[in-house]
Order: C-alpha cells, then structure tokens, then sequence
C-alpha cells in the first residue's frame, strides 16, 4: 500500500520540480513559505476523501469538464464518504462557466414533505422533542442530490450520465479499501447507526464488528440504485424502485414522505449573492443558504478597516471579526428562509451602508455582550453533536470552476438507510426551526422566517464561494462542512487570500475562530497565542477552550504566472483537518 523509500524519493522529487517550475515565476509558491499547495496546470479535483478526488480527476483528463468532473465526484463520495457524501442528501453548486463568463447557482437542497407541519417537533409540553427531529423517519426531508447533479450535467456538462457515474457504480459494487478516516467515523457512529438493521447491514460485518482500515468495503444495494439512475436519470431514483423502496421505508414508520413529494421535487437554478470586496467580486450561495449574504455582511463591515496592519489573527483583528460575526448571525436568526416563502431582504443585508452602520457600533477595544444587539432572543447552549457535510471543488483547463457543499447533516444523517436501496437519510429538517427560540444541532435559533411549512427547504449555512480577481477572472473556489460554522470558516479563507496574501496552503491551514451570536462565546482553534486570547478575555470576550477543529475546506486558487495574465496555474489544498482529504490534478 505504502511506497518504497525509492518511490517516496521520486515523489518527492517530481513535486519539488513541479514547484520549482513556477516559482520563480510566482511569490505564491515562496521557497520561504510554511506551506505547499498542490500545483497543476490542468485542471483539479479538491475533496474531502482522495479516491473521489481521483474519480474526478480522470474525467478532467477524458475530457470532460468542470461540471462533468463536480457531479462524478459527487456521486463517488456518495460511495466513499458516506457520512457526507449522499444521495440520500441535498446541496449547492456553485458554477462559474468561462466562456459565457456567467456564473449561477443551483440550488438541490432537500424539501420538506407536503405532510409537514410547523409544530412536528413539538412534544405534548410544546418542547422540541430533539431526537424526532434529528434521529428519526421524520428528520428527512425530500432527497435534492440526484436530481441536483443530474440537472448540473444536463445543463452544463460534456459527457453523458453513464460516463460520470461508471466510477461510482464500479466503487459501490467491487468495494473499495476503507480509510482510517472512514473505519474511524463508522467506530463513533455505531450506537446510532446500528439501532437500523439496514445501516447495520451495510456498514457492519455481519457479526457487528466494524471495517478495519484496509479491509474492502461493497455496497451491492448502492450500486443497484445507481445503476438505475444512470439508465434512466432523475427517474431511476424519484420514480419506479427506488422510489417505491424509500417510501415502503417511510409507511413501515408512519413516515410523511410520499411518492408524490418524490415526483415533485425541484432543483431551483439560482442567481448567486455577489460582493465587491476590496475590488474583488466574491460571489456565494444565494438563499436558501444563509451563506452568501451573511458572509458579505460581514466582507462589508470588514472592508471598513486596514486588516492587514492589524495583523493575523491579532487580539485587534479577531476582536473585529467576532463584533461583525455577531451583528450577521443576529440578523440571521430573524431574516433568513427560503425566499420562495419568506421575502429575505438580500439587498438590505448586503448594503455597504447598512454594513457601515453596524462598524459604528463596534467599540475598538469592548466587546459588545450578545444579549444587547438585536434581534435578542433567549441564550442558548452550543451543541456538540456530531456533524458531517463536505465541500468539493473542480476546476478544468478551459477555467470552468465548480465549488459544491453537500450533506446528509450530520455525520450519517438520520442513521436511516432506504433498506434494500443502500443509501442513508438525511436530517436535514432538523435545520428548520422547529420553535422560535429553541436552538438547532448546532445551537442556531431562528423563527418565522424558517418555520416548518410543505415543500418548503430549511435554512442552510452552506456557503460554496468563487472569488474573481479585480479583471473578473476567478482565483478561489472554496467552502466547507461545519454546520453553523461554515460561514465564518469561509470568511476567513477569502480574507487569508485578499487581505493576508497567504497562498492557499497556508490560508487552509492558518487557525481559525468562530462567533455566532448565541452562545457569546469565542470558538478557536489551537493555534491562536495565549497572549492573543487574554487580551480577547481583557476586552470582554467569553472563549471557548474546548472548540477542537473547524471545518474542513476543500480549495483550489488561481494564480497568473508572471504577470502574464493569459498562462496561469491551479493551486490545490485539501484540509488536513479531515483525514484521507486531498487534490487530485489531470494528467
Ligand atoms: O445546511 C446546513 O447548514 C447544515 N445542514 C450543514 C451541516 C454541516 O455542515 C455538518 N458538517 N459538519
């Protein structure tokens, strides 16, 4: 499995030549930087588990592109990553087509069932009943995925269905070698997963015990649904047996999905939410994703102050971030939903001058207490339930980028798999609000705006972003899992890139903070000096010493070689703060 000493040599020499090739040409790739992204002159697959990544790859390198590669990808981490990748989830791809030099956003996120209802989580005292909500045949709203890839190559790929998804079937039907990542996840997951014979089935041996790292892994059941959907397309899975296997799962648990909410789904083609920052055009996910908006919010607010002076991650820089993260997530609790429900006001929120009037408020030196800005509800616990989404990002040779977050929610979604169709459930419904006030899985609290209601989609912070270079060329695809988190995370990449001139190796891995209002606390990563937290706790900041890591992103950045705009080159970083990540570049 491992390479010789001898091969191990050649690698390495193959990449220090490779680096050598550009960078003379490039401060990017700095002899004297820390960190080294992965670089190709081609096109690259970034995700979050490297067979996938090399699905992808090969499909730059048949020919296909961007988009052909982001929905290959998908469907192989379906297979490999199965605590994030789905078919049983939903999502949001981000493209950026070159040649039109347009960029759009399709929306696949999961919808709840016609039988929902505002009040399904509620137990008899009107409390929310938390494991309904997020363990159960009701924690699942109508499946996106499928039809969300399906539509992206229908609309913007080369190759045909079977193509893009032959890996995937030949993973899910030979099997695969399971990482450690993926023994790992399956180890902390068991009590959840087990208490479903179907997952048990699919994830256990039959004696209960778990994969060991090197052991192959088939899923004879995935394969046939996928197999299905390349005969037939959307059909394969909202219609026939597929269908008629998720909804027997349902009926056998009084569940509310019905074949009719399948027949109904929809993927929503979107205009993204764009930002000038710094001269630079940032575009992310429009609603139902909170993502974009919150994010150039907060780009907005930041704009205001020479953050490079201050320094990374400085008292006086993370001090301005946490104060601008608070106003954004506030205001997140009360605008935000589905627009085709709720009239969320993206324009308003993404105002320079409304951004201009919340730096006002901000005290240099104070922090401002969470329960004096508005709009103030109850205080709320974090959450530390496991979570799972994964970020993937594409980028072929014509300049096409993909930059696409998906999830089952958390880390297995429900823990329901659809029995005899070999995919797991989401609990994306968990993510609605199921009482104003009571915070989700990830401590968020919302109301109205994201109420339960038929066919409605849940709030999302899933923040797919592509940033262009002052001349409107794109030079960052980034996003990441990390629930609540996401937004923040990615924040800090795109100042990393803009503010702090940091390759993306280096922004990838340079520590990262977290502030969303409620709970008034500080989430930070090791990383961040003592000296830098007791001047946050002088200033008034509660800090959460306990926040492990945050996120995962999956990049790619654009770099012009010397100067001469028309010859550039991809630079790639997979996150090391997921295991078995990484970049994989056409040949
Ligand atoms: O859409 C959302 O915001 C959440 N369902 C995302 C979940 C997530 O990122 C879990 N990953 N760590």
């Amino acid at each position: 499995m491992f390479p010789t000493p001898l091969v191990r040599l050649a690698l390495l020499a193959c990449l220090l030549l490779s680096s050598v090739a550009v960078a003379s040409e490039k401060a990017i790739l700095d002899p004297e930087a820390r960190f080294h992204p992965v670089v190709s002159r081609g096109g690259m697959v970034v995700s979050q588990e490297m067979i996938a990544s090399k699905v992808g790859a090969d499909i730059l390198t048949r020919g296909g592109n961007a988009i052909d590669a982001a929905v290959a990808t998908g469907f192989a981490l379906a297979v490999t990553l199965p605590r994030a990748g789905n078919i049983g989830g939903g999502g949001f791809m981000l493209i950026h087509l070159a040649e039109e030099d347009r960029t759009l956003a399709i929306d696949y996120r999961e919808m709840a069932p016609a039988a929902a209802y505002k009040d399904m989580f509620l137990d008899a005292e009107g409390d929310v009943d938390n494991l309904r909500a997020r363990f159960s045949i009701h924690s699942s709203g109508v499946p996106g995925t499928v039809a969300g890839l399906i539509y992206a190559l229908d609309n913007y790929g080369k190759l045909s269905l079977k193509e893009v998804l032959q890996p995937a079937i030949d993973l899910a039907r030979e099997g695969f070698e399971v990482s450690v990542d993926l023994s790992e996840s399956l180890q902390a997951r068991q009590k959840t997963l087990k208490k479903d014979p179907a997952s048990r089935a699919y994830f256990y041996k039959p004696d209960g015990s778990g994969y060991q790292p090197g052991e192959v892994l088939a899923q004879p059941d995935l394969a046939k649904t996928l197999i299905r959907i390349a005969a037939k397309g959307r059909a394969g899975f909202y219609q026939g047996e597929t269908a008629d296997l998720l909804i027997a799962q349902m009926q056998r648990n009084n569940g509310l999905m019905s074949l009719e909410d399948l027949a109904n789904y929809k993927v929503v083609e979107r205009t993204p939410v764009c930002g000038i920052y710094r001269d630079n055009k940032v575009c992310a996910m429009p609603p139902p994703s909170s993502g974009g908006v919150h994010m150039i919010q907060m780009l907005n607010i930041l704009e205001g102050w020479d953050l490079a002076s201050l320094g990374h991650n400085s008292a006086a820089y993370i001090h301005r971030l946490v104060e601008s993260m608070r106003r954004a997530y506030a205001d997140r609790s009360q605008y935000l939903g589905d627009p085709d429900f709720f009239p969320v006001p993206v324009s308003a929120l993404t105002d320079k001058a409304y951004a201009g009037q919340l730096r006002k408020q901000i005290d240099p030196m104070m922090a401002t207490r969470s329960e004096d800005i508005r709009p103030g509800l109850a205080k709320v616990a974090g959450s530390r339930e496991s979570s799972e989404t994964t970020h993937y990002s594409t980028w072929d040779q014509w300049g096409n980028v993909v930059s696409n977050t998906y999830t089952l929610n958390f880390s297995y979604g429900s823990g329901i798999s659809v029995a005899g169709a070999g995919f797991l459930l989401n609990n994306e419904m968990d993510d609605f609000s199921a009482k104003p006030g009571s915070p989700n899985g990830y401590g968020l609290v919302g109301g109205e705006a994201n109420a339960i209601e038929p066919g409605k989609r849940p709030l999302s912070s899933m923040t797919p972003t592509i940033v262009f270079n002052p001349e409107g060329q794109p030079i960052l695809a980034t996003g990441s899992p990390g629930g609540s988190t996401i937004i923040t995370i990615v924040l800090q990449m795109v100042l990393n890139i803009i503010d702090f001139d940091m390759n993306i190796a280096e922004a990838t891995a340079a520590a990262r903070i977290h502030h969303q209002w409620l709970p008034d606390t500080v989430f930070y990563e090791s990383g961040i000096s003592q000296d830098t937290l007791t001047l946050l706790r002088s200033m008034g900041h509660q800090l959460n010493d306990k926040t492990g890591v945050l996120g995962a992103t999956e990049s790619i950045q654009r770099a012009d070689l010397g100067g001469d705009k028309k010859a550039s080159v991809r630079y790639g970083a997979a996150d090391y703060r997921r295991a078995g990540s990484g970049a994989a570049v056409q040949n």
